[in-house]
């Protein structure tokens, strides 16, 4: 299984691009990982077994990589990212039932994408915005003094104001 290595998406050898662009040095590793998930908007397992492959480090070291840093997904993810605080503060005023009306109305489980790729849902234990009670930040945009209502009806709008787009690889 070495050689031209798996291509996938569209036929491009992204792979071997970055592996061109970094000079094969192990040494770069994260930031070839970090390339290919710019490129692919996160790490296909296909790519990180061609990768360890062709780079010669073991798979193991690159799904270490994958699972230390928090910016690294291995799963697709939304075109938006929901952060939801459920931390005290936010809880106590409400966060708990925005959570539910976020998973009910986008189909989006915590951690997980909507089925249309819109949405990438994360709860989390304080922003550290907790006078703005209960906050949600979508896309590094902070919202607070949310409500059900007001938290959804931001979230259509910002998937109404979303063109469509070619959707993430899978
Ligand atoms: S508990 Fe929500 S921002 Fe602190």
């Amino acid at each position: 299984m070495s050689g031209s290595g798996a291509v996938t998406g569209g036929g491009k050898d992204i792979v071997g691009e970055i592996l061109d662009r970094y000079g094969r040095q192990k040494g770069m590793l994260i930031p070839m990982m970090q390339d290919l998930q710019k490129e692919r908007g996160y790490l296909p397992r296909e790519d990180l077994v061609d990768l360890a492959e062709r780079l010669g480090v073991p798979l193991s070291q690159v799904y270490h990589v994958a699972t230390f840093y928090a910016s690294f997904s291995l799963a697709p993810r939304g075109r938006h990212n929901i952060t939801l605080c459920v931390g005290t503060v936010c809880y106590l005023k409400g966060a708990g039932a925005i959570a539910d009306a976020i998973r009910k109305e986008f189909e989006v489980q915590p951690g997980g994408t909507s089925p249309d790729h819109m949405f990438t849902f994360s709860p989390v234990n304080c922003v550290g915005a907790c006078a703005l009670a209960p906050v949600m930040v979508v896309d590094d945009k902070y919202y607070g003094g949310m409500t059900v209502e007001t938290a959804l009806k931001t979230l259509r709008d910002i998937a109404a104001g979303t063109p469509a787009d070619n959707k993430a690889a899978g």
